[in-house]
């Protein structure tokens, strides 16, 4: 046990020291942010400091949400990037060929427009910063180009678009809206401008632009190779790990109990106090749902909902935002409860006022919800005024951090309120505990302390940070925690709760916790960075970045291994039959940590596809197959067993919940093979064969095809959301059963 302490310490020290070098060289090699543009001959082009305000524009008004930058965002608005990128380009090639052939650039004969083309490739790749001034200097036409697109944006954001989602006066400021222009302009020139003394851009030469020589780079292809090849050796390694493992002889399956022994725990008055918690959870899933509905509706019809004019209250923006926010929230929710319920079951006694804090939590997270909702409405709305009150409570524009930074502090204090008192209910068991258990109740505390950690990430970025930068705390926390110290989480927990139940011993328990976690962190801390290939980073980055996250979906290609096992232990003795579906929630969460962590994960994950598919319906098939289907999954099993396990032996009517069950996975799972994943398939193929900019375009979305594919949403929409409904109606009927 203590060699796998050992190493545990081991990958996490080397890892996260390679995690911060990589940190450093996306500081050191970060776009510039140039402090004006000019001409040639001094026009303004953009005022002093009009990027760096434009950047705060954007995030106020609700940042990524808005469509995406960089390929990170939502998906029915544009790539701002790809877009500003290719009508800039255009309208370039036009202007050139009108000024000096007297026609457009689609009018001149081949070789002529490949010439054309040709000046263009190296007329915009080529770096014109002047660091010693903050000054980016372009030419004449080249001002009028952006002019030009600058206006087309401003037009979209003043009177509005359907097809995006946006609404009529979505940034009614004309000097806001300029500012916003210029930031969107610098995302474009960082991803065609080559870096001093390289042949690559900023960002990895991303988007995809075959007219400005944007394509894949040497080493997108080779870390594209290499983790392919990685990934079937991990494979095959651990393949003979687990049958030299079986050739040693499985251990004999414990002896289940004869009877529940939970039966005669008498729940503490902080236990209790814990079952408001899932009732907060049913409602925040209620309104998630909901959210979500009018999110997907928003992609067909723009800006109404079945003819309401609902946008001019509650835009896309504001949907998007609440529908992902209340997602982590709800997931959080049930696990802070779980673990609250976990720690007195584990210390065995109540300690002194653990009620009292259990409640005080309990308002901080409806503070919280309440707080941040409200101050993202009032930031979207234009109602914070032109200060800096937007980033303290309204918007932060990063996707999954969406709130002010007041809401992060409460979030980050919450959270370390909730480490405590786990802690100090856990503490007594670590006197009494035997050898075998004190690693599982380590753990535990471990993983609880990264939780709570690293969402202190977030407060990584101030007002003024580099997107470059900015990016690389934002994945600090989402990408360590879902791919990191979630999973570990999520293990512990379920092997905790089995060996509660006498169904697995503590010894093997704790063992395959270490042993899992210490192989699941060696690829997912470092694996952050494969999610900043493309934003404004080095080139190291995708390297480590590929290779190592590549190593994370090694373990979940094993994962049918644990569904098996908890499938076993579910029918281990009679009695176990009343936890079946909190043990079903378990199977589904392996489950979709093999196909929505594991395959679409790695799905998008190499760099030859992600630049492709960057921002496409593919991440969404990922991100819900594996944030709902994962951590969900989690959420609801544990919420399942905490009530189960509060009020043992009373009856449960299994009718509604096997059809949540099934209704909420089945829906999933139509939703995603019959609308998003041919969505993104599709649009791959068009980014592949026009470039990045076309597989976003309304041009291509809006087309009878696409729009029927979307509308094939509602099936699997509305099952999952029947689900949902039946699940919350189970748990608010569950009271009035007890009587
Ligand atoms: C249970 C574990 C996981 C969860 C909950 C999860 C969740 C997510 C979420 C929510 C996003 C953002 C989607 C969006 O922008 O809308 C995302 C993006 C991404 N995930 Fe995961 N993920 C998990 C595991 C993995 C694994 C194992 C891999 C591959 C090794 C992976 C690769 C990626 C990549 C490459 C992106 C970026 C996609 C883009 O920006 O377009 N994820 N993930
Ligand atoms: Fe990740």
């Amino acid at each position: 046990m203590r060699r796998l302490w050992i190493l545990l310490f081991t990958v996490m020290g080397l890892s996260f020291a390679v995690l911060g070098w990589l940190g450093l060289r996306i500081r050191q090699g970060a776009p510039p942010v140039p402090a004006r543009v000019v001409t040639a001959t001094g026009e303004r082009v953009f005022e002093d400091g009009d990027i760096a305000a434009g950047q705060n524009v954007w995030q106020s008004m609700g940042g990524m949400e808005l469509g995406s930058i960089w390929g990170h965002g939502s998906y029915v608005a544009p790539d701002w990037t790809a877009d500003w990128l290719h009508r800039e380009a255009t309208t370039l090639l036009d202007a050139w060929a009108l000024a000096e052939r007297g026609a457009p650039l689609a009018a001149l004969d081949p070789a002529t427009r490949a010439g054309y083309q040709e000046r263009l490739r190296l007329h915009m790749r080529q770096n014109r910063y002047q660091p010693a001034t903050g000054t980016l200097v372009v030419d004449a036409e080249r001002a009028r180009a952006i002019q030009a697109t600058a206006a087309h944006l401003d037009d979209v954001f003043s009177r509005g678009r359907d097809a995006y989602a946006i609404p009529a006066g979505a940034q009614p400021d004309p000097v806001l809206r300029r500012q916003l222009a210029a930031f969107v302009f610098w995302t474009a020139w960082a991803a065609t401008t080559e870096r001093p003394g390289e042949r690559i851009t900023y960002t990895n030469n991303w988007p995809y632009e075959p007219l400005v020589g944007n394509t894949l780079t040497g080493d997108a292809w080779i870390w594209t190779g290499v983790s392919i090849l990685l990934l079937l050796a991990g494979i095959g390694a651990m393949a003979w790990w687990h049958a030299a493992r079986h050739a040693h002889g499985e251990e004999a399956p414990v002896a289940a109990p004869a009877t529940d022994p939970l039966l005669r725990a008498v729940p503490t008055p902080s236990q209790r106090a814990t079952v408001k918690y899932f009732w907060a959870v049913t409602a925040l899933i209620l309104v998630q749902v909901l959210m979500g509905v009018v999110t997907a509706h928003y992609g067909v019809e723009g800006n109404g909902f079945y003819g309401v004019p609902l946008a001019r209250w509650l835009p896309y923006v504001l949907t998007r935002t609440w529908h992902t926010q209340l997602g982590v929230l709800w997931i959080a929710t049930a696990w802070l409860a779980a673990g609250l319920y976990i720690g007195p079951a584990v210390g065995g006694r109540e300690p002194a006022g653990q009620a009292l804090g259990v409640n005080l939590l309990f308002g901080a997270v409806l503070v919280l919800v309440a707080g941040s909702m409200a101050g993202q409405w009032l930031s979207v709305m234009h109602r914070l005024g032109t200060g800096t009150a937007w980033f303290y409570l309204g918007h932060s524009g990063y996707e999954y951090i969406d709130t002010g930074r007041l809401w992060q502090v409460v979030l980050l204090v919450g959270l370390f309120l909730w480490l405590f008192l786990v802690a100090r209910a856990v503490r007594p068991a670590f006197a009494t505990a035997d050898a075998a258990t004190r690693p599982l109740l380590g753990m535990f505390l471990l993983a609880s302390l990264a939780i709570a950690g690293f969402y202190g990430a977030a407060l990584g970025y101030g007002r003024h940070t580099n997107l470059a930068v900015a990016e690389y705390w934002r994945w600090w926390v989402v990408h360590l925690w879902v791919e990191g110290f979630f999973e570990v989480f999520a293990t512990v927990v379920i092997a905790f709760l089995f060996t509660r139940l006498g169904l697995l011993r503590t010894e093997s328990a704790s063992r395959a916790v270490l042993l899992s976690s210490a192989i699941f962190l060696s690829g997912g801390i470092i694996g952050t960075a494969h999610h900043l290939y493309f934003s404004g980073t080095p080139a190291a980055v995708m390297a480590l970045g590929a290779t190592f996250s590549a190593l994370e979906v090694v373990p979940l290609m094993f994962v049918g291994f644990e569904a098996w096992e908890n499938l076993r232990l579910g029918r281990a003795a009679a009695w176990v039959a009343q936890y079946r579906w909190p043990i079903y929630c378990f199977v589904a969460v392996a489950f979709w940590n093999m196909v929505g962590a594991g395959l679409f994960g790695f799905m998008i994950n190499p760099p030859v596809a992600l630049y492709y598919m960057q921002g496409l319906n593919t991440t969404p098939v990922h991100g819900h197959a594996a944030l709902f289907g994962v951590y969900g999954m989690l959420g609801i099993g544990l919420m399942l067993f905490c009530l189960r396990a509060l009020r043992p032996g009373q009856p449960w009517r299994e009718g509604p919940l096997r059809f949540a069950f099934w209704a909420i996975n089945g829906g999933l799972m139509a939703m995603i093979v019959l609308s998003i994943l041919p969505l993104g398939l599709l649009q791959t193929r068009a980014a592949v064969e026009h470039g990045y900019w076309f597989a976003r375009s309304a041009a291509f979305l809006q087309s009878d095809g696409m729009n029927l594919i979307r509308w094939l949403r509602v099936p699997g929409d509305t099952l999952f959301a029947a689900g949902a409904f039946v699940l919350v109606y189970f748990i608010a009927a569950l009271p009035r059963a007890r009587a």
